[in-house]
Protein backbone atom coordinates (compact mmCIF):
# COMPACT_ATOMS: atom_id res chain seq x y z
CA UNK A 1 0.00 0.00 0.00
CA UNK A 2 1.12 3.28 -1.08
CA UNK A 3 0.66 6.05 1.64
CA UNK A 4 2.07 10.11 2.54
CA UNK A 5 4.71 10.12 4.84
CA UNK A 6 2.45 10.96 7.94
CA UNK A 7 3.34 13.72 11.07
CA UNK A 8 1.46 14.05 13.95
CA UNK A 9 1.87 17.44 15.09
CA UNK A 10 0.60 18.78 18.64
CA UNK A 11 0.57 21.16 21.17
CA UNK A 12 0.68 19.66 24.35
CA UNK A 13 0.93 20.14 27.92
CA UNK A 14 3.19 19.12 31.10
CA UNK A 15 0.55 15.92 31.64
CA UNK A 16 -0.25 15.44 28.04
CA UNK A 17 -3.24 17.09 27.63
CA UNK A 18 -4.68 18.41 24.30
CA UNK A 19 -7.28 21.15 25.23
CA UNK A 20 -8.63 22.42 29.31
CA UNK A 21 -11.66 19.91 29.43
CA UNK A 22 -13.23 17.05 26.98
CA UNK A 23 -15.56 19.13 24.48
CA UNK A 24 -13.53 22.65 25.30
CA UNK A 25 -11.57 23.88 22.10
CA UNK A 26 -7.74 23.83 22.33
CA UNK A 27 -7.83 27.22 20.87
CA UNK A 28 -8.11 28.32 24.66
CA UNK A 29 -4.35 26.51 25.26
CA UNK A 30 -3.28 27.76 22.29
CA UNK A 31 -3.59 31.32 23.63
CA UNK A 32 -0.57 31.04 25.63
CA UNK A 33 1.40 29.50 22.40
CA UNK A 34 4.13 32.86 21.47
CA UNK A 35 4.66 34.08 18.24
CA UNK A 36 8.00 31.48 16.87
CA UNK A 37 5.82 28.41 17.84
CA UNK A 38 3.17 29.49 16.29
CA UNK A 39 5.50 30.34 13.53
CA UNK A 40 7.40 26.95 13.32
CA UNK A 41 3.28 25.35 13.26
CA UNK A 42 2.48 27.63 10.44
CA UNK A 43 5.63 26.45 8.62
CA UNK A 44 5.39 22.92 8.70
CA UNK A 45 1.62 23.27 7.27
CA UNK A 46 3.62 25.34 4.44
CA UNK A 47 5.81 21.87 3.95
CA UNK A 48 2.86 19.33 3.76
CA UNK A 49 0.71 18.57 0.73
CA UNK A 50 -2.34 17.70 3.37
CA UNK A 51 -3.60 18.72 6.90
CA UNK A 52 -5.58 16.49 8.52
CA UNK A 53 -7.66 16.57 11.95
CA UNK A 54 -10.74 13.89 13.67
CA UNK A 55 -14.18 15.52 12.87
CA UNK A 56 -14.58 16.14 16.26
CA UNK A 57 -11.48 18.69 16.32
CA UNK A 58 -13.97 20.45 13.89
CA UNK A 59 -16.99 20.47 15.61
CA UNK A 60 -15.44 21.12 19.03
CA UNK A 61 -12.70 24.04 17.98
CA UNK A 62 -13.88 24.93 14.21
CA UNK A 63 -9.99 25.73 12.84
CA UNK A 64 -9.15 26.87 9.35
CA UNK A 65 -6.16 24.61 8.82
CA UNK A 66 -4.49 27.13 6.72
CA UNK A 67 -0.96 28.94 6.74
CA UNK A 68 -1.33 32.15 8.50
CA UNK A 69 2.03 33.07 10.50
CA UNK A 70 4.46 31.83 7.62
CA UNK A 71 5.09 31.97 4.14
CA UNK A 72 3.68 29.61 1.78
CA UNK A 73 0.84 27.37 0.19
CA UNK A 74 -2.13 26.09 2.43
CA UNK A 75 -2.32 22.47 2.22
CA UNK A 76 -5.83 20.32 1.44
CA UNK A 77 -7.30 20.06 4.53
CA UNK A 78 -8.61 16.38 5.33
CA UNK A 79 -11.36 15.34 7.62
CA UNK A 80 -12.71 11.71 7.88
CA UNK A 81 -16.22 11.23 8.98
CA UNK A 82 -18.14 8.42 9.13
CA UNK A 83 -21.35 9.82 8.68
CA UNK A 84 -20.48 12.86 7.14
CA UNK A 85 -21.34 14.72 10.45
CA UNK A 86 -19.26 18.44 9.67
CA UNK A 87 -21.46 21.76 10.63
CA UNK A 88 -22.64 23.61 7.50
CA UNK A 89 -21.12 26.58 9.01
CA UNK A 90 -17.74 24.75 9.28
CA UNK A 91 -14.88 27.17 8.46
CA UNK A 92 -12.75 24.26 6.69
CA UNK A 93 -15.97 24.28 4.29
CA UNK A 94 -14.93 27.92 3.28
CA UNK A 95 -12.42 28.49 0.56
CA UNK A 96 -8.64 29.24 1.82
CA UNK A 97 -7.68 26.13 0.34
CA UNK A 98 -8.94 22.48 -0.68
CA UNK A 99 -10.82 20.94 1.31
CA UNK A 100 -11.60 16.64 1.61
CA UNK A 101 -14.05 15.34 3.75
CA UNK A 102 -13.68 11.19 3.37
CA UNK A 103 -16.59 9.44 4.85
CA UNK A 104 -18.40 6.16 5.05
CA UNK A 105 -20.54 4.22 2.34
CA UNK A 106 -23.19 4.51 5.29
CA UNK A 107 -23.28 8.44 5.51
CA UNK A 108 -26.56 9.66 4.08
CA UNK A 109 -26.61 10.59 1.12
CA UNK A 110 -28.59 14.24 1.76
CA UNK A 111 -25.79 15.30 4.03
CA UNK A 112 -22.72 13.97 1.51
CA UNK A 113 -24.58 15.97 -1.33
CA UNK A 114 -24.62 19.26 0.79
CA UNK A 115 -21.02 18.93 1.45
CA UNK A 116 -20.50 18.16 -1.82
CA UNK A 117 -22.03 21.91 -3.31
CA UNK A 118 -18.75 23.31 -1.02
CA UNK A 119 -15.78 20.73 -1.24
CA UNK A 120 -14.55 17.07 -2.48
CA UNK A 121 -16.46 14.46 -0.44
CA UNK A 122 -15.03 10.69 -1.02
CA UNK A 123 -16.40 7.76 0.48
CA UNK A 124 -14.18 5.17 2.03
CA UNK A 125 -14.77 2.04 4.24
CA UNK A 126 -18.63 0.34 5.19
CA UNK A 127 -19.28 1.42 8.48
CA UNK A 128 -16.53 3.69 8.97
CA UNK A 129 -13.51 5.40 7.41
CA UNK A 130 -11.17 2.87 6.39
CA UNK A 131 -8.11 5.22 7.58
CA UNK A 132 -5.61 2.36 5.39
CA UNK A 133 -8.07 2.97 2.64
CA UNK A 134 -7.82 6.65 3.02
CA UNK A 135 -3.85 7.00 3.25
CA UNK A 136 -4.17 5.36 -0.17
CA UNK A 137 -6.60 7.22 -1.66
CA UNK A 138 -4.71 10.42 -0.33
CA UNK A 139 -1.60 9.14 -1.98
CA UNK A 140 -2.94 8.58 -5.38
CA UNK A 141 -4.39 12.07 -5.10
CA UNK A 142 -1.05 13.35 -5.19
CA UNK A 143 -0.73 13.95 -0.63
CA UNK A 144 2.53 12.37 -0.34
CA UNK A 145 3.25 14.52 2.84
CA UNK A 146 0.56 14.61 5.27
CA UNK A 147 0.57 16.38 8.91
CA UNK A 148 -2.37 15.30 11.31
CA UNK A 149 -2.87 18.26 14.26
CA UNK A 150 -5.14 15.62 16.52
CA UNK A 151 -7.32 14.75 18.06
CA UNK A 152 -6.50 12.08 20.35
CA UNK A 153 -8.88 9.76 19.09
CA UNK A 154 -7.27 10.15 15.30
CA UNK A 155 -3.99 9.89 16.43
CA UNK A 156 -4.52 6.56 18.46
CA UNK A 157 -6.43 5.02 15.51
CA UNK A 158 -3.58 5.88 13.20
CA UNK A 159 -1.12 4.85 14.68
CA UNK A 160 -2.44 1.44 16.12
CA UNK A 161 -2.27 0.82 12.58
CA UNK A 162 0.75 1.69 11.75
CA UNK A 163 0.33 4.84 9.54
CA UNK A 164 2.87 7.79 11.78
CA UNK A 165 6.14 8.11 10.60
CA UNK A 166 6.98 11.50 13.23
CA UNK A 167 5.73 12.79 16.01
CA UNK A 168 6.53 16.51 16.64
CA UNK A 169 5.16 18.37 19.89
CA UNK A 170 4.82 21.83 21.22
CA UNK A 171 4.95 21.51 24.71
CA UNK A 172 2.96 23.99 26.83
CA UNK A 173 4.50 24.88 29.97
CA UNK A 174 1.72 24.37 32.32
CA UNK A 175 -0.73 21.44 33.78
CA UNK A 176 -4.53 21.25 33.23
CA UNK A 177 -5.26 17.39 34.76
CA UNK A 178 -8.57 16.08 34.01
CA UNK A 179 -9.01 12.55 33.82
CA UNK A 180 -11.16 12.57 31.02
CA UNK A 181 -9.28 15.36 29.65
CA UNK A 182 -8.06 14.17 25.85
CA UNK A 183 -4.47 13.34 26.01
CA UNK A 184 -2.05 13.24 23.03
CA UNK A 185 -3.29 9.56 22.12
CA UNK A 186 -6.15 8.47 23.10
CA UNK A 187 -9.06 5.26 22.54
CA UNK A 188 -8.58 2.27 23.92
CA UNK A 189 -4.66 2.01 24.49
CA UNK A 190 -2.07 -0.49 24.03
CA UNK A 191 -2.55 -3.50 26.74
CA UNK A 192 0.96 -5.18 26.85
CA UNK A 193 4.24 -3.96 26.49
CA UNK A 194 4.76 -6.06 23.35
CA UNK A 195 2.38 -3.93 21.78
CA UNK A 196 2.89 -0.25 22.57
CA UNK A 197 4.78 1.70 20.18
CA UNK A 198 8.48 2.85 20.25
CA UNK A 199 9.86 6.25 19.50
CA UNK A 200 13.27 7.89 19.01
CA UNK A 201 14.13 11.34 19.84
CA UNK A 202 15.36 13.24 16.59
CA UNK A 203 15.26 16.53 17.66
CA UNK A 204 14.82 19.10 21.04
CA UNK A 205 15.03 22.54 21.16
CA UNK A 206 13.26 26.14 21.58
CA UNK A 207 11.11 28.20 19.58
CA UNK A 208 10.24 31.45 21.35
CA UNK A 209 9.40 29.67 25.03
CA UNK A 210 8.19 25.93 23.89
CA UNK A 211 10.11 23.29 23.81
CA UNK A 212 9.95 21.59 20.78
CA UNK A 213 10.30 17.79 20.73
CA UNK A 214 10.74 15.57 17.25
CA UNK A 215 10.16 11.94 17.38
CA UNK A 216 10.82 9.12 15.25
CA UNK A 217 8.37 6.16 15.28
CA UNK A 218 9.93 2.92 15.46
CA UNK A 219 7.23 0.11 14.85
CA UNK A 220 9.59 -2.95 14.13
CA UNK A 221 11.70 -2.49 16.98
N1 LIG B 1 -3.68 20.54 21.28
C1 LIG B 1 -3.83 20.22 20.02
O1 LIG B 1 -2.87 20.29 19.23
C2 LIG B 1 -5.15 19.71 19.53
C3 LIG B 1 -5.29 19.43 18.18
C4 LIG B 1 -6.53 18.93 17.73
C5 LIG B 1 -7.56 18.71 18.61
N2 LIG B 1 -7.40 19.00 19.93
C6 LIG B 1 -8.49 18.76 20.88
O2 LIG B 1 -8.84 17.38 20.83
C7 LIG B 1 -10.24 17.25 21.13
C8 LIG B 1 -10.91 16.39 20.07
O3 LIG B 1 -10.33 15.11 20.09
P1 LIG B 1 -11.24 13.81 20.00
O4 LIG B 1 -10.40 12.66 20.38
O5 LIG B 1 -12.49 14.04 20.78
O6 LIG B 1 -11.69 13.74 18.48
P2 LIG B 1 -10.88 13.74 17.07
O7 LIG B 1 -9.77 12.78 17.11
O8 LIG B 1 -10.61 15.14 16.68
O9 LIG B 1 -12.02 13.22 16.09
C9 LIG B 1 -12.51 11.90 16.19
C10 LIG B 1 -13.54 11.72 15.14
O10 LIG B 1 -12.94 11.45 13.88
C11 LIG B 1 -13.87 10.76 13.06
N3 LIG B 1 -13.40 9.52 12.47
C12 LIG B 1 -13.94 8.96 11.36
N4 LIG B 1 -13.38 7.80 11.09
C13 LIG B 1 -12.47 7.59 12.03
C14 LIG B 1 -11.60 6.51 12.26
N5 LIG B 1 -11.55 5.46 11.46
N6 LIG B 1 -10.81 6.58 13.34
C15 LIG B 1 -10.85 7.66 14.14
N7 LIG B 1 -11.67 8.73 13.98
C16 LIG B 1 -12.48 8.67 12.91
C17 LIG B 1 -15.03 10.39 13.97
O11 LIG B 1 -16.02 11.38 13.70
P3 LIG B 1 -17.53 11.00 13.29
O12 LIG B 1 -18.18 10.80 14.61
O13 LIG B 1 -18.00 12.19 12.54
O14 LIG B 1 -17.42 9.76 12.48
C18 LIG B 1 -14.48 10.55 15.36
O15 LIG B 1 -15.45 10.84 16.32
C19 LIG B 1 -10.82 18.64 21.17
O16 LIG B 1 -11.01 19.03 22.51
C20 LIG B 1 -9.75 19.50 20.53
O17 LIG B 1 -9.75 20.80 21.07
C21 LIG B 1 -6.22 19.52 20.39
Amino acid sequence: MNRPYTIIVSEVTIDGKLTLRKGVSSKEIMKFMDEEATRYLHQLRAKVDGIMVGAETIRTDNPFLTVRYAEGKNPTRIVPTSMADIPEDANILEKHAPTIIVTSEKAPEEKVKSLEEKVEVIRCGEERVDLIKMMDVLYQKGIKNLMVEGGSTLNWNLIKLGLVDEIRLIHMPFIVGGTDTPTLVGGEGFSSLDEVVKAKLRAHFLRGSHLITEWEIKYED
